[in-house]
């Protein structure tokens, strides 16, 4: 920096030196062609690519990072752009959270260790903004986020196929014996017809939105389609701003406050987003030192309505979403009936409120007025009792109103696999009134706690035209799903929660409206039970073994233990 009365940059601890090591960091940068003057001392933009062909989702970010570039070097700023690992939800097995935490240390490491003064987080599918988003509030360096965004709306014989809640809804179709496998099968190249993440109020347009109204992007982030040249517009101005927000030190924890999750929660209750936000957003807010907890969850948003008609919880998909107003006209809706904390400071430099007050709303079926909710008190319902004593999650909007009340019989599969063998034997003692229970899918179970909660039906039950039952597990469910199912019970079955020692026949209550999931069994008879039990193996090598041994429960965020909290990003000592 010219200006002597200025503190140099963080990567002038990499470049800024005459000695034998800024020769070293300057001139192995030189052979891509770098010319001296952009290390001397303008604002060195990192920008934190998910770009993978493994990613299908994230697919097109090559593209949008050069955007992004333009805009950092429009504003004086020097990008340099870095991959980190890329977490693809149709992949990845056993399933992309069990990586989560693992991107998430990649990510801080990465940045931890590179000459950069501010980050540009690329996200798309639905681990890849969690994992960004985590690793950089460990380091709290000013900081960006853009997504990728939403596919176009699936096309199929004339009508809308949402990613995810199309797939659930047509294979029980083809169990039901309603639908043929070769039209199931057809329908694949129709409902992902082209780039970017899935169009459905699924995981990923739930994070976006999260990351929208966490502030932690420019407004309109989450809606723009992943193929609309207006996401490309909105690369290049976060490119310009990131360099700005260098220039005003605005790290990422002036923006991830208490107020700003507090926003996110209503925002999520508002959208009907996905019940994996819960366990995110709770590992993000222990990143950055904000106290958020399960509770929370309820007591902020479970009586704010859903205003968003979007797949799963309702019909339209993300480009409706968009045209209608997108993410700014939900703000709008829930500031103007005084729900918000408006003063929540964002990465433009504005509040909140200043940023979404006049959005306007185009199309009311699809982003209902406050006073016309789409559904009312709607948002992510905790529920405790002896089943579930660290609480449990569900999501109403995406339930069977007639079954938030129900009491019924268990019937337990100590497995996915116990599950996929059983499921569709026509002698299995279950119907419609049954409790369907999964063990042993938690965190420390699976492990990383599948997608697998959103069990299907018995085909009995399926033939007589029945959608929906109870059904009860620790792990957790896709976004794109629905029905009535209790999810991220903790503790997990595999860490000796209640879980683990439901046998078939127990009876089971729930009971939404009074959030209580109480098993019918008594304390000494679990006690009994309890001294029988077995925990499951654990990994013997590896990710699966050090992330087994420190994973948390659902209910503090499902991190590492000792990636709670940051480490910032101070210059590491030298490498030579
Ligand atoms: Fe990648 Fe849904 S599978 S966003
Ligand atoms: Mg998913």
């Amino acid at each position: 920096m010219s200006d002597k009365t200025k503190k140099p940059l963080r990567s002038q601890g990499w470049f800024g030196r005459e000695d034998r090591d800024g020769f070293m960091h300057r001139s192995w940068m030189k052979n891509q062609g770098y010319p001296h003057d952009l290390f001397d001392g303008r604002p060195i933009i990192g920008i934190c690519n998910t770009w993978s062909e493994l990613t299908p989702c994230n697919g097109h970010f090559r593209e949008i990072a050069e955007w992004v570039k333009r805009g950092v070097y429009e504003a004086g700023g020097f990008p340099l752009e870095f991959p980190v690992m890329s977490l693809g939800e149709t992949q990845l097995r056993p399933t992309a959270m069990l990586f989560r935490n693992l991107a998430s240390m990649d990510v801080e490491e990465s940045i931890r260790g590179n000459p950069m003064d501010g980050v540009v987080l690329l996200m798309g599918c639905d681990k890849t903004t969690p994992s960004l988003l985590m690793g950089a509030a460990s380091c709290d360096l000013p900081t960006i986020g853009i997504s990728g965004g939403p596919m176009l709306n699936g096309k199929y014989r004339g009508q809308d196929l949402g990613s995810g809640t199309g797939v659930w809804q047509m294979s029980e179709e083809v169990r039901a014996g309603r639908m043929s496998n070769a039209d199931f099968i057809a329908a694949e190249a129709h409902m992902h017809r082209s780039k970017g993440s899935c169009m459905t109020m699924g995981t990923a347009s739930t994070m976006a939105s999260m990351v929208e109204s966490l502030g932690m992007s420019l407004p309109g982030n989450a809606a723009i389609p992943a193929v609309d040249a207006r996401r490309l517009t909105l690369a290049q101005l976060s490119g310009r701003r990131i360099v700005e927000m260098v220039k005003q030190d605005l790290k990422m924890s002036q923006i991830l406050t208490r107020q700003a999750f507090e926003n996110a929660v209503k925002v999520n209750a508002g959208i009907g987003g996905s019940t994996n936000a819960v366990i995110h957003l709770l590992a993000l807010a222990r990143r950055i030192g904000v106290d958020l907890a399960l509770e929370d969850w309820d007591k902020l948003g479970s009586s704010v309505p859903c205003l968003v008609n979007l797949q799963p919880s309702g019909k339209y998909l993300m480009e409706d979403f968009f045209c209608a107003g997108g993410v700014p006209a939900v703000i709008r809706e829930l500031g103007d009936a005084g729900l918000l904390n408006n003063d929540a400071l964002t990465v433009n430099g504005k509040s909140l409120w200043e940023n979404n007050q006049e959005a306007p709303c185009y199309n009311r079926d699809v982003i209902h007025a406050f006073a016309d909710p789409f559904k009312d008190k709607a948002g992510i319902a905790v529920i405790t009792g002896n089943l579930a004593p660290d609480g449990a999650v569900i999501k109403p909007s995406a339930a069977t109103p007639s079954l938030l009340k129900h009491r019924g019989r268990a019937v337990v599969f100590s497995s996915i696999e116990d599950f996929h063998e059983r499921i569709n034997d026509e002698n299995l003692d279950i119907d419609e009134t049954c409790v369907m229970v999964l063990q042993n899918c938690g965190p420390k179970g699976y492990p990383g706690m599948a997608e697998v909660g959103n069990m299907p039906l018995p085909p009995k039950v399926l033939r007589k035209g029945i959608t929906d039952m109870v059904r009860i597990s620790d792990a957790r469910m896709s976004g794109t799903a629905y029905g009535t199912v209790v999810l991220h019970t903790s503790p997990e079955a595999a860490a000796g929660g209640p879980l683990a020692l439901v046998k078939d026949g127990d009876m089971i209550e729930l009971d939404v409206p009074n959030r209580r999931l109480h098993l019918e069994v008594s304390d000494e008879e679990l006690i009994r039970r309890r001294a029988s039990w077995v925990p499951p193996e654990k990994p013997q090598r590896g990710w699966a073994k050090l992330y087994v041994e420190h994973v948390l429960q659902a209910n503090q965020g499902a991190d590492l233990d000792f990636l709670v909290g940051g480490s910032g990003a101070g210059v590491p000592r030298d490498s030579h």
